[in-house]
């Protein structure tokens, strides 16, 4: 793992949007991205920026289940409100929380996840240690997966919505194995909150019990950190 520590959660970020920079530079023109608060000023970077997406493929992490995507805590909302609308991509793929057959579209979002091999794929990471919606004990060997979400990560996000009851229980999620197959993974994270789960990926066990631990094995990871979230390492 190549880990970043910058003092700030803004300066790490320019460093995000620098490798997606470089990954474009090189012809390399999937990827995975993910939602949450973590990307979003590498998102508004880019949006500023002079990069050029409109042959690129985007492929998202995850969506809630039984949400419309013109919901405005859908993940799809998200990322058109943050990106999409103002850097159009060749085509962007997310998984449709409106389909109610999960085996469909498990298969449809395998499909897609199995066309397009990701080149850099950028990850945020739970204070539970979970990536995308792989809760603790989930199966390193997954491909995408209909889950169910942990009170943690219900109280997490409660956050963005008016109260805890009203934030979706079920998630359609891209699974580990898929996540680990990118060439390229960033994880970002930021602030005091995630510090425990930052220390347990890079100096504990690799165990299903924290997902993110599995990065350890992954042959090109870059983890992009501030001070804060970085507090509690042994070597700091
Ligand atoms: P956050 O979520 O970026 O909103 O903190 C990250 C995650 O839960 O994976």
């Amino acid at each position: 793992m190549d880990i970043k520590i910058f003092k700030t959660a803004e300066e790490a970020s320019k460093a995000a949007a620098e490798i997606f920079k470089d990954t474009l530079k090189t012809g390399q023109e999937v990827f995975g991205l993910a939602t949450g608060s973590t990307p979003e000023k590498t998102y508004e970077i880019l949006v500023e920026s002079d990069l050029d997406f409109s042959n690129a493929i985007a492929i998202n992490l995850d969506e809630y289940y039984g949400i419309a995507s013109t919901h405005d805590q859908s993940y799809a909302y998200f990322m058109n409100q943050h990106l999409f609308q103002h850097k159009p991509f060749k085509e962007t793929h997310i998984p449709n929380g409106e389909n109610t057959d999960a085996e469909d579209e498990v298969t449809r979002y395998d499909a897609i996840l199995e066309k397009y091999p990701r080149d850099l794929q950028i990850l945020g990471i739970g204070s539970n240690g979970h990536i995308a919606f792989n809760e603790p004990g989930s199966s390193f060997d997954a491909t995408t997966t209909k889950v169910k979400l942990t009170d943690s990560t219900i109280q997490d996000n409660s956050r963005f919505f008016d109260n805890k009851d009203e934030v979706p229980q079920e998630a359609y999620s891209m699974g580990i194995k898929s996540i680990m197959d990118a060439k390229h993974i960033i994880l970002m994270a930021f602030g005091e909150s995630k510090a425990d789960a930052i220390k347990k990926i890079i100096e504990g066990p690799v165990t299903e019990d924290v997902p993110a631990s599995v990065l350890q094995k992954h042959p090109n990871v870059t983890l992009l950190l501030d001070e804060a979230v970085a507090s509690k390492l042994s070597s700091n």
